[in-house]
């Protein structure tokens, strides 16, 4: 597969943070995993303006470790699809159709990465039988993102290892049974959301005890990232480390029980339960 064309099929928001992502990607000493990354990357989109910005991106970067060389284009799908082994798809998920439409003859099986929420391994293989759907977010900008895959069963292991390979620089990536995508795109996708949610309320907690807005926000986003580190680095189950903080009759357990006064953990789960529903309903239009 080594030396191979990979065509960025939309390259917007989602698109560019993979092609960052894969772009930047180090230099690997072993001759197997350097086969995993493409020569070329072509990135396509609709107008001069977004494949201009495309330009603008890798410019910042200087060269590729890996050597890969991107093109950026517009309205040339049909050229690149032609000229490519692997497809990612990086439209909104509504613009998949027309999209494809156009292309569908010279698809050939290719192996297509689709990140369009909501569409499955099942239609998108009307164009190829050869599919992984992936789930990420929108930290995959800054590297730090999470995707799950899942592969269809015409994609063998070779295939899996290079996609795999892909799509962990986004931050993170982890294989998961396609049933559970639903529950994946508002557990990842719609993750940040919640996440900033509970930031914005800590902040605003310590607003409101008179701490200033700025030193809120530092401390809050701090408070976040230890608390991710101290869970990573110790191992330990996230209810044990809690209870480790809990001194009896003090401040942290009085904090806790009036959070679940107020349904805050019910609230959590089911808020993202809800997400999972909607979810599954959009998959079925
Ligand atoms: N954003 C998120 O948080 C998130 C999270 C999870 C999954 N996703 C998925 O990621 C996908 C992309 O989302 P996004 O936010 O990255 O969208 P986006 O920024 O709008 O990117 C889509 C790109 O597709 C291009 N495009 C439109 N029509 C085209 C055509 N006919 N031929 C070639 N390119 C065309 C657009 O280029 P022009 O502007 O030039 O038309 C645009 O750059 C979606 O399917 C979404 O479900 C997004
Ligand atoms: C796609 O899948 C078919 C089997 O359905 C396989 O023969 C072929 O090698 C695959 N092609 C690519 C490029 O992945
Ligand atoms: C998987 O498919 C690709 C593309 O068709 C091929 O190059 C590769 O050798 C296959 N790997 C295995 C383990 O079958
Ligand atoms: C708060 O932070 C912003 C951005 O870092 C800075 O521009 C602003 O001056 C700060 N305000 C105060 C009151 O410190």
């Amino acid at each position: 597969m080594g030396g191979y064309t990979l065509t960025i099929l939309g390259c917007g928001v989602m698109g560019q943070a993979i092609l960052s992502a894969i772009y930047k990607a180090e230099k690997s000493e072993d001759a197997e995993i350097q086969s995993r990354y493409p020569k070329k990357i072509i990135a396509c989109n609709g107008d001069l303006q977004a494949s201009e910005q495309v330009n603008q991106l890798i410019k910042s970067f200087g060269e590729s470790p890996n050597g890969i060389v991107v093109e950026s284009t517009f309205g040339q799908n049909k050229e690149a699809i032609k000229e490519s082994d692997i497809i990612i798809l990086g439209t909104k998920p509504y613009l998949v159709e027309t999209v494809m439409k156009e292309v569908e003859e010279l698809v050939n099986d290719k192996l297509i990465i689709s990140i369009a929420a909501g569409w499955t391994i099942n239609q998108i293989s009307t164009y190829s039988k050869n599919v992984t759907r992936v789930m990420t977010n929108t930290p995959a900008k800054y590297g730090q993102g999470c995707a799950a895959l899942a592969f269809s069963e015409s994609v063998n292991s070779t295939q899996k290892e290079l996609v795999k390979t892909l799509i962990n620089h986004v931050g993170m990536c982890i294989e998961l049974p396609e049933k559970l995508f639903d529950a994946a795109t508002s557990l990842i996708g719609s993750g940040p959301a919640y996440i900033l949610l509970m930031i914005e309320s800590m902040m605003e907690s310590g607003i409101k005890m008179g701490i200033p807005l700025n030193e809120s926000l530092a401390c809050s986003l701090k408070v976040m990232e230890g608390t991710v580190k101290m869970v990573q680095e110790s191992g330990l189950h996230p209810a044990v480390l809690k209870h480790q903080v809990c001194t009896p009759g003090g401040t942290t357990i009085a904090g806790l029980c009036k959070m679940d006064e107020h349904g805050v953990k019910a609230g959590i789960i089911k808020g993202i339960e809800e997400g999972a529903i909607v979810a599954a309903k959009l998959g079925k239009k």
